[in-house]
């Protein structure tokens, strides 16, 4: 978090502003994000790479919001998306197209279509058949793709079982023994330039060996690959980099760089890395007022205005997310769940967590929210999705806006039928 939030006097602060301010002026629930947290951490890939040839495409689906790729692009990152929506915003916020790598697992031809028409630098392509389609669709724009496989290096990451996608069971990428012949395959098409090789094995890593294994794999068939005549410019490693929610001691990006740089063995492939969580999820949190306390003699509930539709993780995967009133107070802490209105016994913050004594109305905090926080919420019991801040020093914007009762009805329509036969 590199200390963009920080309490000062017992009051909660991201960069210099007080995040009471911005609830008082913004209402609550919403995502409030410091520019210098996502700054501070590209900044780390990028001195860690020093002048070895690489690109860190920032993983556009842990945070999407228009104002944080702007800035992400503005500092030089590329971006790696995983669908026309995406391609859309990367183009919208700023990206250069020759930055924009395609990762995904089912791409769409309209998909296809418009990310070969606006240029990006590559596909991450998953299958023949995918390949296929992308020759035939540049052939008929009269255009060509560049590709790499996307391969599938059968290692554990040992991550949440949702979140691991390397292994032969995954459904992601190609089985190594089949890629030597796709890539032979792939030199005789029309339309397509093969310039790389991907991987991508999971996420949430806190371990390095896992990355550096899939390495090793990977340089070994771009060895024999490239024994056959096909020169390739790009090794991309994928995404990853676990953070620290709570207990764990995840390792820096530079850490991550120098073991991944130190395996390079003398090839000098251009690196592109896909970071998302490593840069965006401690670069922001998720602000809730407290609704209603209520013991039930067998438990305390604390009721707060954000919820499962707002941030998943903790219902989807168990999460840990850290909670902390916005103003620090009350020494004595009790045990409580923190859950939000929706009427699922699933919606929770946090189960079983020592919380100090609050008050209806406080404001609450959850931190390592930046990454897939609001790019993972949704309207589920018709709630307007929070706004989101973004804050830089002194100052700070809604860069989206609380969403209204009319976000929620958009594109529909009473018809104002009954039913012919009953
Ligand atoms: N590249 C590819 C091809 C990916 O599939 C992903 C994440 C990334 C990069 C970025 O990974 P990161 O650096 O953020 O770990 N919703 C889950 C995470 C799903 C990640 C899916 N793929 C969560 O909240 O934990």
């Amino acid at each position: 978090m590199d200390n963009a939030f920080r309490y000062q006097d017992g009051e909660l602060f991201c960069e210099g502003v007080a995040v009471r301010d911005i609830a008082r002026q913004v209402g609550t629930p919403f995502y409030l994000y410091s520019s210098f947290a996502f700054c501070s951490r590209l900044n780390d890939y990028e001195k860690a790479f020093g002048n070895y040839p690489h690109l860190v495409c920032f993983a556009v689906k842990s945070n999407s919001n228009l104002a944080v790729l702007n800035l992400m692009a503005n500092q030089g990152a590329g971006a790696d998306i995983v669908s026309g929506g995406e391609l859309f915003r990367a183009l919208r916020s700023g990206f250069p197209a020759d930055r924009i790598v395609y990762s995904g697992v089912g791409k769409t031809i309209p998909e296809i279509r418009e990310a070969i028409g606006a240029g990006i630098l590559m596909f991450n392509v998953e299958s023949m058949q995918e390949l296929e389609e992308i020759s035939r669709q540049a052939r008929i724009l009269g255009k060509r793709a560049r590709i790499s496989f996307r391969v599938n290096p059968d290692v554990n990451p040992k991550t949440h079982p949702y979140i691991s996608t390397g292994l032969k069971k995954n459904k992601f990428g190609m089985p190594m023994g089949m890629a030597l012949e796709a890539y032979r395959m792939a030199m005789d098409m029309d339309g397509i330039d093969i310039i790389g090789i991907d991987c991508h094995i999971g996420s949430q890593l806190t371990d390095l060996a896992p990355f550096v294994d899939a390495l090793d794999r990977v340089k070994s068939l771009l060895v024999d690959i490239e024994s056959f005549g096909i020169e390739l410019d790009y090794i991309d490693i994928g995404g990853g980099l676990g953070i620290k929610y709570h207990e764990e001691n995840a390792p820096s990006p530079g850490e991550y760089v120098r073991a991944i740089l130190d395996h390079m063995d003398g090839l000098e492939h251009k690196i592109i890395i896909e970071p998302g969580r490593s840069i965006a999820g401690n670069a922001g949190i998720l602000v809730t007022s407290v609704i209603n306390i209520k013991d039930t003699g067998t438990k305390k509930f604390i009721i707060v205005d954000a919820a499962m539709n707002d941030l998943a993780r903790p219902s989807l995967y168990e999460a840990y997310h850290a909670i902390h009133p916005v103003s620090r107070g009350d020494a004595v802490h009790e045990a409580v769940d923190i859950v939000g209105p929706i009427c699922e016994s699933g919606d929770f913050l946090a189960r079983n967590r020592l919380f100090p004594r609050i008050a209806r109305g406080d404001l609450l905090s959850v931190f390592s929210a930046g990454a897939y926080g609001f790019t993972m919420s949704s309207n589920y019991n018709s709630r307007p999705r929070a706004a989101e801040v973004l804050v830089r020093g002194q100052e700070f914007a809604v860069v989206r806006a609380r969403e209204t009762y009319d976000d929620l009805i958009r594109g529909e329509k009473v018809l104002d039928w009954t039913c012919e036969r009953l």
